[in-house]
């Protein structure tokens, strides 16, 4: 969740250690299930980040099927090589979202998860994405609206200041409850959205909030409005309030399963 996207070696890993929790690996599992692949399929992950992703479509489109995983971060891609190096069906290649290595209408299946929230250019990531689906084909295309970060803290005030400095950390902090318009117009049917809420009340290495804690506290720290001496304080509050097991965190993604129209 960079607010950079020219992560290194040692971020990339940070971020990585958010998509291994049980809260991100549900949301997977979910997609998948909205995609509903048949054995032989080909796939496309666009930003596919540090692998998780095209290893568990790979071992649901089997050896027969084929998924592409996009990303631009060259340290996310060595991270998402390890990770599917056992699957022969799973083809990794450096590229970017608006001008994608891919060839027109020549994948079945697509996802693009908290991807399009950090582009300045949504609609030509999203013509991209329509260009290459095969018609009848579908994708789920899924970004967070930073608005639904609910986070209890005994300084509502600190909390509200340092969340908004953090909306500064990509460019479309809203794109989650604003995607419908842009997909339409790209020429996708929007078949369904949902709410893919993560909600932890403990703050520990195994809950997305405590992940997500480290990312904001760091670039608060940088932000002008806040610095490090708030920035720090706030992740003191969160702590001491999980020692008292008082955590509340509730945040919310909307993920948009669509079609291109036409029959596969
Ligand atoms: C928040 S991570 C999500 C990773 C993955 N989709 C997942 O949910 O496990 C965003 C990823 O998108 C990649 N990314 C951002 N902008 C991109 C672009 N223009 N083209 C390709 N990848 C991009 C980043 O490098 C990063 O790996």
């Amino acid at each position: 969740m960079g607010g950079t996207l020219d992560y290194d070696a040692s971020e990339a890993r940070q971020e990585e250690a958010i998509y291994r929790t049980q809260s991100a690996a549900a949301r997977r599992e979910r997609i998948r299930e909205l995609l509903d692949l048949e054995l032989g399929d080909e796939v496309l992950a666009v930003g596919c980040g540090p692998g998780f992703e095209p290893a568990e479509l790979g071992w649901e489109v089997g050896e027969r099927g084929h998924v592409y995983g996009i990303d631009q971060s060259r340290a996310m891609l060595d991270l998402a090589r390890q990770r599917c190096a056992p699957l022969p069906q799973v083809t990794l290649s450096q590229g970017n979202a608006v001008a994608l290595p891919v060839a027109n209408e020549s994948v079945d299946a697509a996802v693009a998860v908290q991807v399009f929230e950090y582009l300045e250019t949504v609609d030509s990531a999203i013509s991209e994405l329509a260009r290459v689906l095969r018609p009848g084909g579908a994708a789920v295309v899924c970004d967070a609206d930073f608005a639904t970060l609910v986070w209890r803290s005994p300084n509502p005030e600190r909390m509200g200041r340092v969340l908004d400095a953090f909306d500064d950390h990509c460019p479309q902090p809203r794109l989650g409850s604003r995607l419908t318009p842009h997909l339409r117009e790209a020429g996708l049917e929007v078949d369904r959205v949902e709410p893919n809420a993560i909600v932890n009340t403990e703050l520990d290495e195994a809950t997305f909030a405590y992940h997500l804690m480290q990312f904001i506290e760091d670039y608060a720290a940088d932000h002008d409005d806040v610095g490090p001496t708030v920035a720090e304080a706030w992740a003191d509050d969160l702590r001491e309030q999980a020692a008292a097991e008082e955590t509340f965190f509730s945040f919310t993604q909307y993920c948009y399963l669509v079609r291109k129209p036409g029959s596969r």
